[in-house]
C-alpha cells in the first residue's frame, strides 16, 4: 500500500495539487506561520468575532458551569440547556419556529440531506454548491441533477423534464465562498413553488454578514416566508464552531428523528454554544463590522482590476475571487504574495473547475486599511505576473 500511496502523492505534487498543512497562530487580521507574520486574506472569521473578549468570556463561564464537552449525543446525555438556548436565538435571529444545532456545517448538510432526500427523490443542486452538500445528496441515494451555476432557467428546464414521482428538492448555497457569488434567491423561489420542490439553502458564508443585522442572504431577499430549509454555520462569521438548520417545527423534530449526523455524535461543546449565543448579539449589534467589510472588498476589487486583474464576486459578498487560471500560476502567484506579507493561498481544483485556479481574498472587519494597501501593492502588475 505505501508505495501506491507514494504514487498518489507524486501524482498530486506533478500537477500542483498537492495540499500541505501548515501549523499556525492567528488574530485580529494576522496569522503567524513558523516565524513570519503576514496579513491574514484566508479567514472566513468575517466579522473578526473569533478572538473577541466578549466570546472568550462566555466561554469560559460555560466552561466552568458545564464543563468541556457535552459527553454523549444530545438524544442521550448531551442536551444542555445553553443547546437549547443557542437554538432559541437562532430561530430568532432567522425568524423562524425552530432550529437544530450540529457539531459542524459539513454534518448539518449531510444530517438534513440524507434525513429528507430518499432513493424515490430528486436532489437539483447547483453545480458549484459546497462539497458537503454534493456529499449529502450522494449518500441520500436520491437522484441527482446538477444546473448550471446561477441558471435559474436551466434549473426550471431540468424541474419541468423530470418525472414528478417522488419529492424534489433545490438545493443551492447562498454565497459562493470560491467565486464570492449570491444566488439569485427570489427567482430560485419562484420556480420551485411553481413545481412544488422544497427549497435548502446553505447560507454559511452569508450569515453574519448579508441583510440587515446579517441575518443572511433570504433575509436579504425578504424571502423568509418562501424558504423553508435554511442551513448554516457557526463557524465563519460568527467566529465559533458548529452547525444549525433552521425552519419549522415540524421539520426539526424530524430531523430529531431522522438526522444520523445530529443523532450518532456527540452534542456540541457547551462552551461553543454560549460563544456562539454572544457572537449572534454582536452580530446584529455592531453595523461598522459590516461596512468595513464592504469598504475593503470595494478597494480591492476596484485596485485589483486596475492592475489588470479578472475579479469576481457580487459587490454585498464578503469575499472576492482573483482569476488566474492554472493552477501553478496561482501557487506562483501565491508565493510572491506571502513574500510581500500577504497570505491568500492559491485555490484549486478540485475545489474550483480546472483552468479558474485563483487567489480568494476574504478581508475582514478588524483589518485595518494599511494592511488593505499592502495587499494591494503587493499583487504585480497582471503582465508582470
Ligand atoms: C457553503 C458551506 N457549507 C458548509 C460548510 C461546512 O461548514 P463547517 O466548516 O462549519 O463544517 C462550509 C465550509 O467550508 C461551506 O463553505
Amino acid at each position: 500500500m505505501q508505495s501506491k500511496l507514494d504514487e498518489k502523492l507524486r501524482r498530486l505534487e506533478n500537477r500542483h495539487l498537492k495540499r500541505q498543512l501548515r501549523a499556525v497562530k492567528r488574530k485580529n487580521g494576522e496569522i503567524l506561520i513558523g516565524q513570519k507574520k503576514l496579513i491574514n486574506l484566508a479567514s472566513n472569521d468575517y466579522l473578526g468575532l473569533a478572538n473577541d473578549r466578549r466570546l472568550i468570556e462566555a466561554s469560559k463561564i460555560a466552561l466552568e458551569k458545564w464543563g468541556v464537552g457535552s459527553g454523549a449525543s444530545r438524544l442521550l446525555a448531551g442536551n444542555f440547556p445553553i443547546h437549547e438556548e443557542l437554538e432559541e436565538k437562532i430561530s430568532e435571529f432567522k425568524q423562524t419556529e425552530a432550529s437544530l444545532v450540529f457539531s459542524s456545517g459539513y454534518a448539518a448538510n449531510l444530517g438534513v440531506l440524507t434525513a429528507l432526500a430518499t432513493p424515490r427523490d430528486y436532489i437539483y443542486l447547483d453545480e458549484l454548491v459546497h462539497a458537503s452538500l454534493r456529499d449529502g445528496a450522494r449518500l441520500s441515494g436520491a437522484n441527482i441533477r446538477y444546473f448550471r451555476h446561477l441558471d435559474v432557467n436551466h434549473l426550471e428546464k431540468q424541474l419541468s423534464e423530470n418525472p414528478s414521482r417522488g419529492e424534489r428538492f433545490v438545493v443551492t448555497d447562498g454565497v459562493f465562498s470560491m467565486d464570492g457569488d449570491i444566488a439569485p434567491l427570489s427567482d430560485i423561489v419562484r420556480v420551485c413553488e411553481k413545481y412544488d420542490a422544497t427549497l435548502i439553502v446553505d447560507d454559511a458564508h452569508g450569515t453574519g454578514v448579508i441583510g440587515p443585522e446579517g441575518k443572511g442572504t433570504v433575509s436579504y431577499f425578504k424571502l423568509e416566508d418562501r424558504v423553508p430549509i435554511q442551513i448554516g454555520t457557526l463557524s465563519k462569521a460568527l467566529g465559533v464552531q458548529g452547525g444549525f438548520v433552521t425552519g419549522s417545527k415540524k421539520l426539526i423534530e424530524f430531523l430529531i428523528q431522522r438526522a444520523r449526523s445530529f443523532i450518532y455524535s456527540t452534542g456540541l461543546s457547551p462552551t461553543l454554544a454560549a460563544a456562539a449565543i454572544e457572537a449572534l448579539k454582536i452580530a446584529q449589534k455592531e453595523e461598522w463590522r459590516r461596512h468595513s467589510i464592504s469598504n475593503y472588498r470595494r478597494k480591492l476589487t476596484t485596485e485589483l482590476k486596475q492592475k489588470g486583474y479578472k475579479i469576481l464576486g457580487h459587490h454585498e459578498a464578503p469575499m472576492l475571487a482573483v482569476v488566474v487560471g492554472e493552477a501553478e500560476k496561482a501557487v506562483n502567484l501565491a508565493k510572491q504574495l506571502e513574500e510581500h506579507g500577504v497570505y491568500a493561498p492559491a485555490i484549486r481544483p478540485p475545489t474550483v473547475p480546472l483552468g479558474t485556479s485563483r487567489i480568494r481574498l476574504a478581508p475582514i472587519a478588524v483589518h485595518s486599511t494599511e494592511q488593505i494597501e499592502t495587499v494591494v501593492e503587493s499583487f504585480p502588475n497582471q503582465d508582470e505576473n
